[in-house]
C-alpha cells in the first residue's frame, strides 16, 4: 500500500542551481530558501561546500549560510572531504551529506577518486560529523545507469550502498542522476537492497526526469515502502552528461501527484509554484514542470 505522509527533501537550491549556467547572487539564493521554507518544505538541501573551481554556481556558501541562519526548516548541505566539513560545521550546519558512485567512471568525473578512493575519503567525515551530532545522508550516484558505463549492475549498487550504511550514515538517497531508470528495475533493486539489510526506511529516490519516469519511478519506490522523496522546485536543473539536460523531478509535479492519491507533504502547491515563477523569471527560462506551467497558466 502506500504511505499516508511522504518528506520530501528539497533538493533545487543545491543540485538545481549547481546546473544552472547563470551564477544567482546569495541573497536571491537566500529569498528562494526562505520562499520554500513559507511553502511548507521541511528539508531543503541549501548549498555545497566543495572546491569553488568545481561548482562555481555554489561557491559563495560561505555567504549564504548566515543569510538562511532564521530558516525554519532543515538545511542539509553537501560535503565532500573534511576540508569540506570544517567549513560546514564552522558555519553551524547540523546536517551533511556526502556522495558516492555506484559506477568507476563517475566517482573519478565527480570527486577525482576511484569507487574506494571516495568512501576512504568519506569515512572520516562521517565519524567527525557522527561525534559533532550531525545527520548524514549518504548519496549514491549512477545506481541504475551511467553515461560511460551503461546499465549498472544491481549488485553493483547494492554493495556500494551497504559500504555507506556500514560506514554511519542515517540514510541513502539512491541517484538516477541521468533519468534512466524505470518502475521494473526501481522495485528490483529495493527489493535486492532489503534482502542485503538495508531497510526502505533508511532509503530515499532520487530522480531526474530526462525520460520522463521520475513520477513512474516515485510511485514504484512509494508502493514498495520508501516514505522520503527528493525533488527540485520547477525542476530547476540539469545533467551535465546528459543530452536532454532535464533536471530533477518538479516538486510541484511531485506534489500534484501525491495530493490526488491524498497522501501528505504539507505543501502548499500555489505557494509553491509561485516561488518557481518567480526563480524562472530571474534565471530568465520558463520552469520545465509540467505542473507549474499549467497551473500558472490558469
Ligand atoms: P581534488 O582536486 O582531488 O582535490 O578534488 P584535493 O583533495 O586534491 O585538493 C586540491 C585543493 O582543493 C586543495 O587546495 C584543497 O585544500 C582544496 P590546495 O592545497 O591545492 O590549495 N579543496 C577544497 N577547497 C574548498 N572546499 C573543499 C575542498 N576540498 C579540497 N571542500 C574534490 C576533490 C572532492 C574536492 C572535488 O572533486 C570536488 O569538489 N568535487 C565536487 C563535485 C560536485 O560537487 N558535484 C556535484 C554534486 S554530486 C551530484 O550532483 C549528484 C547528486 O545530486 C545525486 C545524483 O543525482 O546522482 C548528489
Ligand atoms: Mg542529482
Amino acid at each position: 500500500g502506500l504511505p499516508t505522509r511522504v518528506r520530501i527533501h528539497e533538493v533545487g537550491p543545491r543540485d538545481g542551481l549547481q546546473n544552472e549556467k547563470a551564477l544567482v547572487p546569495a541573497a536571491i539564493k537566500a529569498e528562494f530558501i526562505h520562499r520554500l521554507a513559507e511553502a511548507g518544505l521541511t528539508t531543503i538541501e541549501a548549498t555545497s561546500f566543495v572546491h569553488p573551481k568545481w561548482v562555481p554556481q555554489l561557491a559563495d556558501a560561505e555567504e549564504l549560510m548566515p543569510l538562511i541562519d532564521d530558516v525554519d526548516a532543515r538545511l542539509p548541505v553537501l560535503v565532500p572531504n573534511e576540508r569540506g566539513l570544517d567549513r560546514a560545521l564552522a558555519l553551524g550546519a547540523r546536517e551533511i551529506a556526502v556522495f558516492a558512485s555506484a559506477t568507476e567512471s563517475f566517482a573519478k568525473a565527480n570527486l577525482n577518486r576511484t569507487v574506494d578512493g571516495a568512501l576512504e575519503m568519506f569515512e572520516p567525515v562521517v565519524t567527525k560529523a557522527k561525534d559533532a551530532g550531525v545527520a548524514v545522508r549518504g548519496y549514491l550516484s549512477m545506481c541504475f545507469g551511467d553515461p560511460w558505463e551503461g546499465p549498472v549492475p544491481i549488485s553493483q549498487t547494492v554493495s556500494v550502498s551497504r559500504r555507506l550504511m556500514d560506514m554511519g550514515c542515517d540514510e541513502i538517497s539512491l541517484g538516477d542522476t541521468i533519468g534512466v531508470a524505470t518502475p521494473g528495475h526501481v522495485r528490483e533493486l529495493l527489493d535486492t537492497l532489503n534482502e542485503a539489510g538495508v531497510a526502505d526506511e533508511r532509503l530515499a529516490v532520487h530522480f531526474h526526469d530526462t525520460y520522463g519516469q521520475a513520477l513512474a519511478n516515485t510511485l514504484a519506490a512509494l508502493e514498495h515502502g520508501v516514505t522520503t522523496v527528493d525533488a527540485s522546485a520547477g525542476g530547476l536543473g540539469g545533467c551535465p552528461y546528459a543530452k536532454s539536460a532535464t533536471g530533477n523531478l518538479a516538486t510541484e509535479d511531485l506534489v500534484w501527484m501525491l495530493d490526488g492519491l491524498g497522501i501528505e507533504t504539507g505543501v502548499d502547491i500555489g505557494r509553491l509554484t509561485a516561488t518557481s515563477v518567480w526563480m524562472a523569471r530571474h534565471l530568465g527560462r520558463p520552469s520545465p514542470s509540467r505542473t507549474v506551467r499549467a497551473l500558472s497558466q490558469k
